[in-house]
């Protein structure tokens, strides 16, 4: 747990200088609550390491897509990377300058490249020679121009869950090694494509150093070797994925990927540029829940919680884990063992199996850790259950910065479909 996020003070859990209790009381559980303090750190790290070397940073919006995280990374100067024409909106509205965002993602639709190459993006990452053609095309006929990196699959394993890997052979991200050569041919001859660099993201969650320094040593090799063919490589992305501590005591330094970076790709005189999405906010964020109840069971009981799966999906998706907390203090050490799970119709709606955590008991709140990436974005209204509110706290106060989308919203955007006249077969 980040101390100064959260504490214990008068028996009750506060997030920076504010009782989640207080919250709750005013608010409808669950709701995500997010530090500011605890974005700005985590911000101000990620500057320090990586300004050392000089590298640029693009928070990637995937991760945590509020206005009033976005409006953070904007006010501490971060360029975005995204991946549709819905983060650029965000983007834009946030105030992220475009020249400094990186347009990421295997399947760009048209009218979102277009709308891209409109606001002035400043580098596009494309993931296929389709695309490229495609981009090619649409900056022709409009008498548009795009800066273009190609996003290449270093085939580097890294030991992270299998859904969150991207930089191995067979992913469907960025082009193989074979075609890379045809790729940057083709961003050469295309009239409106300049060519800026290479990019690659080996995937998320990772908390060990070696497939960066893999990936590095193949980006060296690429820079020399097709530079020496005459292609003007400046720019290397280098993408995201530092790993977080969910509770197993591992982590990936910002540092560890800067002084790699520099020692392995320093000397080449390239633009390095990172993209981290989950560890500026991941650790800043916490899931607020009230148990509903414990049921007994043979053998192990249920702590069942007012969150589910459709709030925060990571463990049904990932078999992700997030440490749990009760709100009022322990007065204890006693622990008992328990499934924590949500309402959700469905046997993956589970947080934590075999938990060993304070005795809670219904009504009580609790929060689970390290939510602040992958949580919100991911929500949805399955079991026609609204979409819940965010809440940013700063010092000692609180805002709602994302109110509950309620089933009475969703709802008014549905129809049943008019009775018309009824056609009689036999007529026709
Ligand atoms: C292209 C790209 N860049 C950056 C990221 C951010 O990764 P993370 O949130 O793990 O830092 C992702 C996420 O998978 C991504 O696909």
């Amino acid at each position: 747990m980040n101390r100064n996020m959260l504490h214990y003070e008068n028996g009750q859990l506060h997030m920076e200088g504010v009782a989640l209790e207080s919250i709750a009381g005013q608010l409808d559980t669950p709701f995500y609550c997010y530090s500011r303090g605890a974005i700005e750190h985590q911000v101000d790290s990620c500057k320090l390491a990586f300004g050392r070397i000089g590298a640029s940073i693009h928070y990637a919006v995937k991760a945590n897509a509020n206005l009033a995280v976005l409006d953070l990374m904007a006010r501490s100067g971060l360029g975005a990377d995204i991946v549709s024409a819905g983060e650029l909106q965000r983007v834009l509205a946030a105030g992220i300058d475009p020249r400094r965002v990186i347009f990421s993602g295997v399947g760009k639709r048209d009218e979102e490249l277009l709308a891209a190459l409109r606001a002035g993006v400043g580098q596009f990452n494309v993931e296929s020679l389709p695309e490229l053609v495609q981009l090619a095309e649409l900056c022709r006929e409009n008498g548009l121009r795009a800066s273009v990196s190609v996003r290449v699959n270093p085939d580097v394993r890294a030991a992270t869950h299998r859904h969150i890997t991207t930089g191995t052979r067979g992913s469907k991200f960025g082009i193989d090694e074979e075609q890379l050569e045809t790729a940057l041919r083709m961003v050469m001859d295309s009239e409106g494509l300049d060519l800026r660099g290479l990019a690659l993201h080996i995937g998320s969650q990772i908390v060990d150093a070696e497939p960066y320094r893999q990936a590095c040593l193949k980006m060296r090799d690429w820079v020399q070797r097709y530079r020496a063919r005459g292609f003007p490589v400046t720019h290397l992305d280098l993408g995201g994925g530092f790993g977080i501590d969910y509770g197993a005591g591992r982590g990936l330094d910002y540092e560890v990927v800067a002084d790699l970076a520099q020692q392995l790709l320093g000397d080449l005189g390239v633009e390095i540029a990172v993209e981290p999405g989950r560890s500026l906010v991941g650790p800043a964020g916490i899931l607020v829940s009230r148990a509903i109840y414990r049921k007994e069971a043979d053998p192990t009981p249920f702590l069942i919680l007012d969150a589910g799966m459709n709030d925060l999906l990571r463990p049904a998706l990932y078999q992700a884990s997030h440490e749990l907390l009760p709100v009022r203090q322990p007065v204890d050490d006693r622990q008992e063992q328990c499934h924590v799970v949500g309402p959700i119709c469905e046997s993956s709606d589970l947080f934590l199996r075999d938990a060993r955590v304070p005795p809670i008991a219904a009504g009580d709140l609790v929060v689970m850790l390290q939510a602040g990436a992958y949580g919100a974005v991911m929500a949805s209204v399955y079991n026609s259950r609204p979409l819940v509110a965010e809440v940013m706290v700063d010092g000692q106060r609180f805002q709602t910065v994302r109110e509950t989308i309620s089933t009475e919203q969703m709802m008014a955007w549905e129809s049943v479909l008019e009775q018309g006249e009824e056609t009689d077969l036999d007529q026709l």
